[in-house]
């Protein structure tokens, strides 16, 4: 092959998605919140088969954000309860799709009985390896900073001179996502042009696809859009071509 040629691969190897716009899907249709993410449920098992069967091996999903804690108890609970029921009732297409689960987040706020259910999944599926489902479930970007800083300090509390050596990659195995590798193209649903603390780190060199259709209307067919839309994207890294 020409040496000149744009040579990045075009599957993207890690798809992240902000899944937003339950909320104004339901009321649109006069319904509660609630029913839009119900509704949004739907999408991920669309966007997750469409993932598998395209090749990605990572399939991020930004489920509820530590702000997220801040909204009113009823649909906090709700969104909570629908990981639960999710989680149960997942688990045989996570099976038989080869589909290895992991959630990832600040867990201090979440329920026991539900720690519980995501550790079962997350060992049922462990040995599964065609793809990996990351769900980010209380989970800020300014939080996974801090807490691999804070790990970082204590590790190094007595050898201070070490951190002279210390390399990009020695600062990401301290990071939540230690082992995944950044995404290469994040996706925002519902027309909204920010990142909402999300993966503040990770997403440096990412590839962005904003798209106004909201969460529950994404569907496969969407995802498979912007996966032809990432492979017509030159990635230039900071280089000349
Ligand atoms: C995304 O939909 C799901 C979560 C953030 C949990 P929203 O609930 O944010 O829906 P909108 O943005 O209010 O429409
Ligand atoms: C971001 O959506 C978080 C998730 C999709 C889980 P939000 O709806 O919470 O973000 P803002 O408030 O519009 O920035
Ligand atoms: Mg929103």
């Amino acid at each position: 092959m020409n040496q000149t040629v744009d040579q990045t691969p075009r599957v993207p190897v890690h798809v992240s998605i902000i899944m937003d716009g339950n909320g104004r899907w339901a009321r649109e249709r006069g319904l509660e919140r609630v029913k839009g993410h119900f509704e949004g449920v739907k999408s991920v098992r669309a966007c997750t088969e469409a993932a598998v069967e395209a090749g990605v091996k990572y399939l991020s999903l930004f489920a509820f954000s530590e702000e997220n804690w801040n909204r009113p108890a009823q649909e906090v609970s709700s969104l909570m309860g629908l990981m639960m029921k999710s989680i149960a009732e997942e688990c045989a297409t996570l099976m038989e799709n080869g589909v290895r689960f992991r959630v990832i987040g600040n867990f201090e706020r979440l329920s026991p009985t539900l720690r519980e259910a995501i550790a079962g999944l997350e060992e049922k599926t462990r040995d599964n390896s065609r793809m990996t489902l990351v769900i980010f479930l209380s989970y800020s970007g300014k939080w996974d900073i801090l807490q691999a800083a804070k790990a970082l300090a204590a590790d190094y509390s007595s050898n201070p001179s070490g951190l002279e050596e210390l390399s990009l990659e020695d600062f990401d195995k301290y990071l939540s996502t230690a082992g995944i590798p950044d995404p290469d193209l994040l996706i925002r649903t519902s027309g909204e042009l920010r990142i909402s603390n999300f993966l503040l780190w990770q997403a440096a060199y990412t590839e962005f696809i904003f798209s106004d259709v909201l969460w529950p209307d994404f569907g496969k067919e969407r995802f498979r859009e912007a996966l032809a839309e990432y492979a017509r994207r030159d990635r230039r890294y900071g280089k000349v071509k």
